[in-house]
């Protein structure tokens, strides 16, 4: 056979392969089959020296025009497959699914819970204050009827900046700082960070509390019962149950802590034989702490003994725990989206 048909079939058999090659590693068999170093048109051009040298150049021509040929038949296969690739993805694509929606982002459970809170007690008249998180011991304790060496200090394990300076403990202070900058009557509500040297499964070293005040003529602890009273049925519902325990803070004389029917078990601590986690079986959980201000806070802020207060102080993420059935602490610090979300 001569040279020349040997090229022409060549590329006829290219032909046929590149319709079997559907993808680039069949090209690329196809191509080092065909042009490659050892390949099919390099072992023909091996057999041009057996020619007549006058026969030379025109299969030399033929074979140029060959390998060009070839290689626009691989270009031609590869802007197919490339096509067809396309149409099917296209196929596969389906324009009626709905979007994927993008994220929003959402309150965090301790400021809705916040902003709820302060919104109730707006709604009484009350005035949002705050006050500064590094804290004078003086604010943070000692006009609130703790002097230096007081045993209740004790109860709080504070974290000290210097001597006399601190992180505070509670967002009491701000009681103090509000008298002192306003004239009875006054009522403020009072959102903020605390600081603890406290952290295990229940405690951590920085929360959230809410401070409420009331100073007037003649504020009873009738006033403090009603007022917290429709507080704890606006954030846990109208059925909720309420009940004031005695106890004991400093800054307020007489003092009690706060219990509300357990709102996971509705107060009726749980079956005999499980009892509800959240209440213990006891059908109650506590609150807050409150009380009557005492007249050394008063004395300390120069109020006339004509006046008469009450205080409290909730700690937020504990009311976010109750009101959101949330099991453990941890869950407001971490920020996992999956958590947070589900305030959206
Ligand atoms: N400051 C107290 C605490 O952190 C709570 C409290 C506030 C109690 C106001 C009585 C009155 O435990």
């Amino acid at each position: 056979m001569d040279l020349v048909t040997a090229l022409e079939n060549l590329l006829v058999e290219l032909e046929a392969g590149l319709q079997k090659a559907f993808s680039p590693e069949d090209m690329e068999v196809l191509r080092v089959d065909v042009l490659g170093r050892k390949g099919r048109l390099a072992q023909i051009m091996s057999r041009l020296p057996s020619l007549a040298p006058a026969d030379r150049p025109a299969v030399g021509q033929a074979a140029n025009s060959v390998k060009e040929r070839c290689n626009a038949f691989f270009k031609a296969r590869r802007s197919a497959l490339l096509l067809q690739s396309e149409a099917a993805a296209l196929q596969r694509f389906d324009p009626s699914l709905p979007a994927r929606a993008p994220w929003r982002g959402s309150l965090h459970p301790t400021t809705l819970v916040t902003e709820e809170v302060c919104g109730i007690f707006t709604e009484m008249g009350f005035e949002v204050a705050s006050g500064p998180e590094v804290e004078n011991d003086y604010y943070n304790f000692e006009a609130l009827n703790m002097p230096p060496d007081h045993p209740a200090r004790d109860m709080q394990d504070t974290l000290y900046i210097s001597d006399k300076v601190l992180l505070r403990t509670h967002t009491s202070p701000v009681q103090v700082r509000s008298m002192l900058t306003r004239t009875p009557p006054l009522a403020v509500i009072v959102p903020g960070k605390v600081y603890r040297r406290d952290s295990d499964l229940t405690h951590t070293p920085m929360f959230h509390q809410i401070e409420g005040l009331m100073v007037g003529e003649s504020v009873t602890m009738a006033h403090l019962r009603g007022t917290l009273t429709a507080f704890v049925r606006g954030v846990f519902g109208a059925g909720t149950e309420v009940r004031f325990r005695p106890s004991f803070f400093p800054f307020t004389e007489p003092s009690a802590e706060v219990d509300i029917s357990c709102c996971m078990c509705g107060g009726r601590g749980g079956h005999k034989d499980e009892p509800c986690r959240v209440c213990n079986g006891t059908g109650w959980v506590e609150i807050l702490g409150c009380g009557m201000i005492d007249p050394e806070v008063f004395a300390a802020v120069k109020y006339s003994d004509a006046v008469s207060g009450f205080a409290f102080g909730l700690g937020v993420e504990r009311v976010a725990m109750l009101k959101y059935g949330i099991g453990d602490l941890r869950m407001f610090f971490e920020n996992d989206a999956r958590f947070l979300r589900q305030f959206a």
